[in-house]
């Protein structure tokens, strides 16, 4: 029988309704679940009743579909969370002064220990460092619930593997990395998740779940941090860092295309590694020498555009100071509107603190975004010329870059999307 024609259809409560957690509860809708959306933001919950989005990858269409079927109900009332088969936790999971800070998945925990009933199935989506679905959640659903995990309950971990505004690969066709504290958990884990995703892998525990996501991003943040320094020598070289990175992508075997920009950002390169590198410091004592190095590295490039920007000004005697500089975007990757930890908020920073007026255009991030005083613009053939440097910071599809490359005197292109010419640099 294919899995999905199985009789299962559970109660599903999903604990936050963010980037990861609502496509988990549209995907469960569409698997024929009773789906509860609790989420402690009122805002957020106002909004997904009135069938409207704040999340790229979830379109209000589809909103308005899972509430159609009278099994979505998205809530901020604890008591919803009562008789749930199925719950997952899909909270936030900051740093603090560089410390993880995983009061959000306590509070989560805490409440659903309140509600957990026998036969029930609890799993940790969030990021975290290894041990944290063993060593903190399980002990706070068993304290609060007085319920023993393992035989009363099942406890899992999930690494989520969603990439905003990706087309091809969503959360139903990537492969889903399940695990439990035990064998009955992974399964029942696994019978979930095999419901709502194509193709579950199973690990044979929650550290081995945990340490996959922490590294695939700290594999991503390492490769992007080694392309960056490579960008900053082969310039200071006169070598053209991008047309090696071409040739190097043709061998066949061996080699992975990374390629240089003004920095890391979003909610998760820019803070998962360090919850690995805090980890093993925390119980080794031990530095993690390759995270800690791509984040100074990947940490400094708003700086080096900032000073690749200053020279080019200086060539033709002009000071930062008093120019006007176009930002084409804001957000930290081409075509979402998440600017959460975007190093184009750096460098707009930076500039403005350079005595530069800064103008930016981006038509993904939301105009209540603006940070300290910048002037949201439109991209446009006068405001191009106005500019004294126009730097290309996110490649949105939305930018004409042929009426970039016309118009704008000089163009700092960090990302290589502007065809070359005279005016046109690279980072
Ligand atoms: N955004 C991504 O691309 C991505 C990808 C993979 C993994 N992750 C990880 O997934 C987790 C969630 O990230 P996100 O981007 O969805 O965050 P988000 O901030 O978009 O959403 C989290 C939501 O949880 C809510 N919340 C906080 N505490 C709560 C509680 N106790 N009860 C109910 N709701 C609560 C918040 O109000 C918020 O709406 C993080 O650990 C993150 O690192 C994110």
């Amino acid at each position: 029988m294919n899995r999905r024609e199985l009789p299962q259809l559970w109660k599903v409560l999903v604990v936050g309704q963010g980037y990861v957690g609502l496509p988990l509860a549209m995907r469960a809708v569409a698997a024929g679940h009773d789906v509860v959306g609790y989420e402690i933001d009122e805002n957020r919950v106002k909004r997904l009743h009135a069938a409207e989005t704040y999340v790229e990858d979830v379109p209000s269409e589809e909103l308005a579909r899972a509430l159609a079927t009278d099994r979505f109900l998205p809530t901020d009332d604890a008591a919803h969370c009562a008789g749930f088969d199925v719950a997952v936790i899909t909270v936030p999971t900051p740093l603090r002064d560089g410390t993880p800070d995983l009061s959000y998945i306590e509070s989560a925990a805490v409440t659903l220990a309140g509600h957990l009933r026998r036969g029930a199935t609890v799993i940790l989506e969030s990021t975290t460092y290894p041990g944290t679905t063993e060593e903190l959640v399980t002990p706070l659903l068993e304290e609060g619930s007085g319920l023993v995990a393992g035989s009363d309950f099942f406890v899992g971990y999930s690494p989520e593997r969603i990439d905003p505004g990706n087309p091809t690969w969503g959360l139903g066709n990537t492969p889903k990395v399940v695990s439990g504290i035990d064998a009955a958990s992974l399964a029942a884990v696994q019978a979930f998740y095999d419901t709502v995703v194509d193709t579950t892998v199973p690990v044979s525990g929650c550290k081995e779940a945990e340490l996959t996501k922490l590294l695939e991003n700290t594999f991503r943040h390492v490769n992007i941090a080694l392309v960056n320094e490579l960008a900053m020598f082969a310039g200071d070289l006169g070598i053209d860092v991008w047309e090696s990175i071409d040739a190097a992508s043709t061998k066949p075997f061996g080699f992975m295309r990374f390629t240089p920009g003004p920095g890391v950002g979003g909610h998760c390169l820019p803070i998962d590694p360090s919850y690995l590198s805090w980890r093993v410091r925390r119980a080794l004592g031990q530095p993690f020498r390759f995270v800690e190095l791509a984040n100074d590295i990947n940490d400094h490039m708003p700086d080096y555009v900032v000073r690749r920007l200053t020279e080019a000004l200086n060539r033709t005697r002009q000071a930062v100071n008093g120019s006007r500089i176009l930002l084409l975007g804001l957000a930290y990757k081409a075509n979402t509107g998440d600017d959460r930890e975007s190093p184009a908020v750096v460098v707009a920073e930076r500039l403005l603190a350079l005595g530069a007026e800064v103008r930016v255009a981006d038509p993904h991030v939301g105009r209540d975004h603006v940070h300290g005083n910048v002037e949201r613009v439109q991209v446009t053939a006068e405001e191009l010329t106005a500019a004294d440097a126009v730097v290309l910071l996110t490649d949105h599809d939305a930018f004409d870059l042929d009426l970039v490359r016309t118009h704008a005197r000089y163009v700092l292109d960090t990302r290589r999307r502007i065809a070359p010419g005279e005016s046109v640099e690279y980072l």
